[in-house]
């Protein structure tokens, strides 16, 4: 046989190809990290005079409309508004029809004084027993100060119902904001996953709540055509005992009404609704969770109730993230991931989103339960039954982009960027959903990071990215 002689030049490049392979791989199986970066400034906030955050009609007319799920399996929409100058009417006015409001419901009126700002009249009004999978339309106010809006109610609960959820956080109401929400808007999601962090009013002095209304205006284009989910952030805390504000979340739990007693809470900071087929926690980053605090007993209780047959997806959602690589934040969550990160491996959670990082990461699927102080296992290991974690805080506050990044990027992050965007959801059945994440980029929404989920409890394969990975599974076992 013949044996062809390859030339000096030959083996060079074979050697050169071969390395370059070899670097891709590593750097592949270690994670990425996006050079994109748009701009590091902050941009500023909307001025009070902006179109966008500016009061709709005219006298006493219903603003800062938003709804959210009024109970556990989405048969009820909880209507929120504020009239700025009287109480008005707390009455929705709803039906299938639009225009024909054969339906009436009585809400409750609210207000509160923080420091020297004395909010509207902020009503809230349950709708219940709404079928499933139906667009209904809804009117508020009286006389020349009406406004219609319409909504559709989620799938029954089944294990086979799709869904698309948005995924926002730490929004405020930057231009930065502006396109992030416009961006979601744009895209078929048909409820947000809001990860904290709202208007961002305690930038200002003394928390100028006026800012809280201009988010209320800013975010209303969504917020009152589907449900936000909401969650607390560290910006809602508000604490200003200077000034003798000492209520804690005050501006925001007037506000912000969630469904917490169907999901046995004592608490709007911590609670699940069930939508679709998926089963969301929300839990608060900003309140004790030391064992047999009130959100421990609760979040213990409340996991094995959760039914995968009915729910397969598990979604958790908090403001600080568990997993983080970024300088900001570092390690912040790291109290919380003690405690409840053995039971999210346990109960196979599928997701957990949380924010506060201003900038996109997602991980593998790892944990970090084998430590036990003396053991040195204090590495996070691939893990299939942990979560996927994703930090989405990149919503485009006033605070700016978090570009600082640690190096090298840890094992257990799969994927980050410093930009700002929104994620979608697309819950296709109990076994697949399709993820995605959509960086702001030249006025457009572009998908910057994607894969194909497999569900934890349902699935029978490992997921891949689009980013060539081999099967996770081959990744070391002690990252
Ligand atoms: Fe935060």
């Amino acid at each position: 046989m013949k044996i062809a002689h390859e030339s000096c030049s030959g083996r060079l490049f074979r050697y050169l190809m071969f390395g370059a392979i070899l670097t891709m791989t590593v750097r592949h199986c270690y994670g990425v990290t996006s050079k994109y970066i748009r701009k590091l400034e902050a941009s500023a906030d909307l001025p009070l005079d902006d179109e966008h955050v500016l009061s709709q009609g005219g006298y006493n007319t219903p603003e800062q409309v938003h709804l959210t799920q009024g109970d556990h399996d989405g048969r009820a929409v909880i209507v929120s508004w504020v009239t700025p100058s009287e109480p008005g009417s707390s009455v929705v006015n709803y039906g299938t029809s639009k225009g024909q409001y054969e339906h009436s419901a009585n809400g409750s009126i609210t207000s509160y004084k923080f420091y020297d700002y004395t909010s509207g009249f902020i009503h809230h009004c349950v709708l219940s027993d709404l079928e499933y999978g139906t667009t209904y339309f809804y009117k508020l106010g009286t006389g020349n100060s009406t406004r219609e809006f319409s909504f559709t109610t989620p799938p029954r609960v089944n294990q086979d119902s799709s869904y698309i959820f948005g995924i926002i956080g730490d929004l405020g109401q930057t231009y930065d904001s502006l396109k992030t929400l416009e961006h979601y808007l744009g895209s078929k999601g048909q409820t947000v996953l809001y990860v904290g962090d709202l208007s961002y009013a305690d930038h200002y002095p003394y928390d100028s709540n006026v800012r809280w209304d201009t988010w209320g205006r800013l975010v209303e284009p969504s917020t009152a055509y589907q449900p936000w989910i909401w969650t607390a952030g560290n910006h809602e805390i508000e604490y200003l005992p200077q000034i003798g504000e000492v209520e804690l979340f005050k501006p925001y739990r007037q506000r912000y009404h969630v469904p917490h007693t169907s999901s046995g809470s004592l608490s709007p900071l911590w609670y699940s609704i069930k939508r679709a087929s998926a089963y969301i926690i929300v839990l608060s980053s900003y309140s004790s969770y030391a064992k047999y605090t009130p959100q421990w007993n609760w979040l213990q209780k409340e996991l094995p109730k959760v039914k995968r047959h009915e729910t397969p997806w598990l979604i958790v959602l908090m403001h600080t993230p568990l997993y983080n690589s970024n300088s900001y934040h570092y390690m912040e969550g790291e109290s919380m991931r003690v405690q409840f990160e053995p039971w999210f491996v346990k109960f196979k959670v599928d997701i957990v989103f949380a924010g506060h990082v201003h900038a996109y990461e997602r991980t593998h699927r790892v944990s970090n339960v084998l430590y036990d102080i003396e053991n040195n296992n204090c590495v996070p290991v691939y893990d299939k039954s942990a979560p996927m974690y994703v930090t989405i805080g990149d919503g485009g506050n006033i605070e700016g982009i978090a570009g600082n990044f640690r190096d090298p990027q840890p094992a257990y992050s799969a994927y980050r960027e410093a930009s700002f965007g929104h994620a979608l959801l697309d819950i296709k059945n109990r076994t697949h959903a399709y993820y995605s994440w959509h960086r702001n980029q030249d006025g457009k929404a572009v998908v910057a990071d994607s894969f194909w989920l497999s569900n934890r409890h349902h699935g029978k394969w490992e997921e891949h990215t689009n980013f060539g990975l081999p099967r996770r599974r081959k990744l070391p076992l002690k990252l």
